[in-house]
């Protein structure tokens, strides 16, 4: 079955989520943050993430705002800082990260060749909607679906189905591409054709599915979905 639909997860995905320490770190007044800000953006994400998976073990929904605050402050914690502005400043850096510098070349490519495009996010909508617009891509999605439609994050199953429930497609028309290796891996198990993006060269998670498809970035995904 050809690739009709590529739908692409959005944080650490398109989106650089190390950028918020990274550029924070560099700008005057926030000297403290230099020598910490790779293990301050790694306990971040690892605690954003765990956030979501023990509320959608729990029942215990809140959105990716919330937990994307709460992952920070216990980050914020863990390096010794306190500083209101510094988290005011971070918060406000993560809701307009910056796309990797492939990705508007990659979804004209997609576009051109015809396919449907979209993001399936535990983002909410309104920080999807604004990453999106400042990383200028807007143009280039047909859909972006928020987890919040369903209440409960990724990898529920109920999130994937919510790409059939847009699009009419069914799973194996689907090229998901993720960087998050469970993300991937459920995906995969759901039915979709997979890419795992491993950027950083990580070992490939243990779980009961495997990606298809591993990419170092995201410039062959137009060629890729062409061919499957
Ligand atoms: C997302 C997270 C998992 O965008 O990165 O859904």
């Amino acid at each position: 079955m050809a690739i009709t639909t590529c739908i692409f997860d959005a944080y650490g995905t398109l989106f650089d989520v190390n950028a918020a320490a990274r550029d924070a770190a560099a700008a005057p007044g926030n000297e403290v943050l230099a020598k910490v800000w790779p293990g301050l953006a790694a306990d971040w994400r690892n605690k954003q993430l765990q956030y979501t998976w023990l509320r959608a073990v729990t029942g215990e929904h809140v959105d990716f705002w919330q937990v994307t605050q709460d992952g920070l402050d216990w980050a914020m914690e863990a390096a010794g800082l306190a500083d209101a502005r510094l988290r005011a400043d971070l918060l406000a850096l993560y809701r307009e990260l910056p796309a990797y510098a492939e990705v508007p070349a990659m979804l004209a490519a997609l576009k051109a060749a015809g396919m449907t495009t979209g993001i399936l996010s535990n983002g909410s909508p309104d920080m999807l909607s604004a990453a999106v617009k400042s990383a200028g891509i807007k143009g280039y999605l047909d859909a972006v679906l928020s987890v919040e439609d369903v209440g409960i994050f990724k990898p529920a199953r109920v999130v994937y189905d919510m790409v059939g429930a847009r699009f009419g497609c069914a799973p194996g028309e689907v090229l998901f591409v993720s960087s998050n290796g469970w993300d991937v891996a459920a995906a995969t198990g759901y039915g979709f054709r997979t890419v795992w993006v491993n950027r950083a060269g990580q070992p490939m998670d243990r779980l009961a599915h495997r990606p298809e498809q591993v990419l170092d970035d995201l410039r062959g995904i137009p060629d890729l979905a062409g061919g499957l």
